[in-house]
């Protein structure tokens, strides 16, 4: 089968903190802690690969508000760090950041460094890197609706402006969907852009994940035939209802 060539719109998302510093005796923010560092490795191998052109990564969702204000202040602040320490590199590697999802309930500091980051990596040209945080695809899908009318009924056109509701630059759908840590749902990320992504799950918890992670994921996802709705490239023609 032919390998696909075209660069890859990569989602993850990035479970099983919680449970890494469990089964270690440590709090869950240490969970958290090491997932920043696995994000970053993933970032780095992104955009040195050439394989992929955007990452959209699932930091916090719209219902992860729900968990103890302990737990929502250190994400809320490993954010802001991130943010801060990363932004640097990102420029120098070529990373254009954006954050998508509500950013009405984030604090004004929060904020604030969402905005340095993103004007600071505005020209790379290599990666995009997206970070869902208050992120919720339905309430998307409905903030973009409510943007071009309900009368809009172009569905290529409706997803670019899904895509660059937050103010990034408007990307492809999601090719590839990693979902770590075992469960496996799409917990409301990406819904319309993951119409025709290839789904894969896999155990290990995301503090854990790595490039080798990464190129076994990558290979199922080349092992895969992508038919859009179509028929398997080898079906002869005469069996597909030519003429
Ligand atoms: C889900 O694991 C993970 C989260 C809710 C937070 C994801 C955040 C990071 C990976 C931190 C790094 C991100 C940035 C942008 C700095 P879980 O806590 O639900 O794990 P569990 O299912 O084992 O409890």
């Amino acid at each position: 089968m032919e390998r696909d060539l075209r660069p890859l719109h990569l989602g993850i998302i990035m479970d099983g903190n919680g449970r890494w510093a469990t089964a270690r005796g440590l709090p869950r923010t240490a969970g958290h802690r090491a997932g920043a560092v696995a994000l970053r490795r993933v970032v780095e191998w992104a955009a040195a690969s050439h394989e992929v052109n955007t990452l959209t990564a699932f930091a916090f969702s719209s219902d992860n508000w729900q968990r103890s204000s302990e737990e929502v202040g250190a994400l809320m602040g490993l954010f802001g760090h991130y943010l801060r320490s990363e932004r640097r590199s990102c420029r120098r590697q070529g990373v254009r950041l954006s954050v998508i999802g509500r950013r009405d309930r984030l604090s004004d500091d929060l904020r604030d460094e969402i905005a340095v980051a993103e004007r600071l990596t505005a020209g790379g040209g290599r990666l995009t890197l997206r970070i869902a945080v208050d992120y919720s695809a339905r309430y998307a899908i409905l903030r973009a609706l409510g943007r071009m009318g309900t009368k809009e009924s172009d569905p290529e056109r409706f997803g670019r402006v899904l895509s660059s509701l937050d103010g990034g630059p408007a990307v492809q759908p999601v090719d590839l969907l990693i979902r770590t840590g075992g469960e496996q749902r799409l917990s409301d990320f990406l819904l319309w852009e993951c119409a025709y992504a290839e789904l894969y799950f896999t155990s290990v918890m995301w503090p854990d994940f790595g490039s080798d992670d990464l190129d076994v994921a990558l290979n199922a996802f080349h092992r895969r035939e992508r038919r859009f709705g179509g028929l398997p490239s080898s079906t002869p023609a005469v069996q597909a209802g030519a003429a």
